[in-house]
């Protein structure tokens, strides 16, 4: 099917819907409060009890900036539950945003998605609906999962036994940043939609009307987007976009990296070199920064996920093992730059700036800060770290890594500091009190190309960044 932007849809009042969440994570939680805040009505269902419990006590599970007074603003729009089944009856559209992790050969692991299908076919099986059930595939699946959905769906109505189950499965991959989920959600760049018929695009498009005509209320001034634009295609075509977008972003970063390497080698800036190569319209500015690379729970899992469907048809992808085997240099590096300058690095006190795997989210999955401090340990450093949020995760994870409560605390003794995350607040770090609490040779690697290099020699400390000649 082609893919074709949905003619613009006049503005009246919306529709309200009764949305049902499965997943109450990431994905889940801000795709709930963003469409209560928009006027539905949301009913998160999570398997967990535990988190169920504290959501109804307004603990959220998670660090994301905003969701908190989203949530408290759509209270009586909101409501948790643990029984799907009960979800799945009383709903219009549900959405299905559980985890969708590596397995052993980096495949996306769909055990919770059929588990939360087959469940969907049961509750249905026998209910009465006048209108399908919109099944919507928020969680990242391979192309071709839409059908396999299906197929799980009518599997769980026939153990039921009552009947068969009126749905529609429908595909709308989820592009949120951690860190400005809220934002991306509610002025999203586009929605996309893959299904394979019309009334369920229309209902979609009816459910996303206050967000695609940007007629909610906000407080964000001025409004970032006149309309959104609203893409829709078949449903492979919709997964595909996912591990697309995903796997460019990642690309494009591994890509900067590349020419921050060669950059340094010949002596030249690569912040210079990425700011004259982004005004140009077609390579564009953002995700142009160098340093330690890509983490997070989407790229590395998308890109290897991406890279299992290739291998399945027999096809290498080339760009994508390329963009992968340079990430995984990135870090590597910061060793090998440690070691540039301190020589050995058993018994030095190396301190890690930063630990979530980037700003503003109490993320650690895919972390470098994790991945660096199992390779200094195994080198006979010690280890210590500081991060804003995601400090008690992270002394949780990795149980060898000391976290400290402040960053003076954690530079104190420190031979070299290693920026990995670039906190906002590392901006205003007074770098002579810094270098005044270290040991020589007070090396800092800058692993994000944050800091002015001229700042850090001022203070007292030797500066070594990605590609700053
Ligand atoms: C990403 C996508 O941006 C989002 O659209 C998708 O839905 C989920 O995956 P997220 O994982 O939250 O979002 O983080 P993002 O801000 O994209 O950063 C990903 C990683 O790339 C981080 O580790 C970040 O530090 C790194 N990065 C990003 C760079 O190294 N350089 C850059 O220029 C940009």
């Amino acid at each position: 099917m082609e893919m074709k932007e949905a003619p613009a849809i006049s503005r009246s009042t919306p529709v309200e819907f009764t949305v049902g969440v499965v997943g109450a994570g990431y994905v889940g939680l801000v795709t709930g409060a963003c469409l209560a805040y928009v006027g539905h009505r949301v009913v998160l269902a999570d398997v967990s009890e535990e988190r169920i419990v504290s959501l109804e006590r307004g603990q959220l599970p998670i660090y994301e900036p905003g969701l908190e007074n989203l949530m408290l603003d759509s209270a009586d729009r909101i409501d948790f539950t643990t029984e799907i089944d009960w979800v799945a009856r009383e709903a219009d559209v549900l959405f299905i945003a559980v985890g969708t992790p590596p397995d052993e050969n980096g495949s996306a692991d769909l055990s919770n998605v059929a588990e939360v299908a087959r469940a969907i076919g049961r509750a249905l099986s026998g209910s009465y609906r006048e209108q399908p059930l919109m099944v919507v595939n928020k969680s990242t699946v391979p192309a071709g999962s839409g059908d396999y959905v299906s197929m799980l769906v009518r599997e769980g109505a026939e153990e039921a036994g009552n009947g068969a189950a009126n749905f529609r499965v429908v595909s709308n991959p989820e592009f949120l940043r951690e860190g400005s989920a809220v934002y991306d959600s509610l002025f999203p760049d586009r929605i996309v939609l893959g299904a394979d018929c019309r009334s369920a695009l229309d209902a979609m498009r009816a459910l996303y009307k206050p967000i695609i005509e940007q007629s909610f209320p906000t407080d964000v001034d001025p409004r970032p987007k006149a309309a959104v634009p609203f893409i829709t295609t078949d449903l492979t075509s919709s997964e595909m976009i996912k591990y697309a977008a995903n796997a460019f972003l990642a690309v494009k970063i591994s890509f900067i990296n590349e020419i921050a390497n060669i950059s340094e080698l010949v002596g030249a800036d690569v912040n210079s070199v990425a700011a004259g190569i982004g005004l140009d319209e077609r390579i564009g500015s953002r995700f142009l920064n160098a340093g330690i690379g890509w983490g997070g729970s989407c790229f590395p899992k998308d890109v290897m996920a991406l890279m299992s469907i290739a291998e399945e048809y027999d096809y290498e992808a080339k760009i994508l093992t390329a963009a992968v085997e340079v990430n995984t240099r990135q870090r590597r590096l910061v060793v090998s730059k440690l070691q540039h300058d301190l020589h050995t690095l058993k018994g030095k006190r190396i301190a890690l700036l930063g630990l979530a795997f980037k700003p503003n989210t109490d993320d650690l999955r895919e972390a470098s800060s994790l991945q660096i401090a199992r390779m200094l340990d195994s080198r006979g450093a010690r280890v210590v770290g500081y991060d804003p949020v995601a400090g008690k995760a992270a002394a949780r994870a990795l149980p060898g890594l000391r976290v400290l409560h402040d960053p003076y605390e954690a530079v104190k003794g420190a031979h070299a500091v290693v920026l990995v995350t670039e906190w906002e607040e590392f901006r205003n770090l007074d770098l002579r009190c810094v270098a005044s609490l270290m040991d020589e040779p007070r090396l800092l690697v800058d692993g994000r190309n944050f800091l002015d290099p001229r700042d850090v020699k001022g203070a007292g400390m030797i500066y070594r960044g990605f590609g700053r000649g």
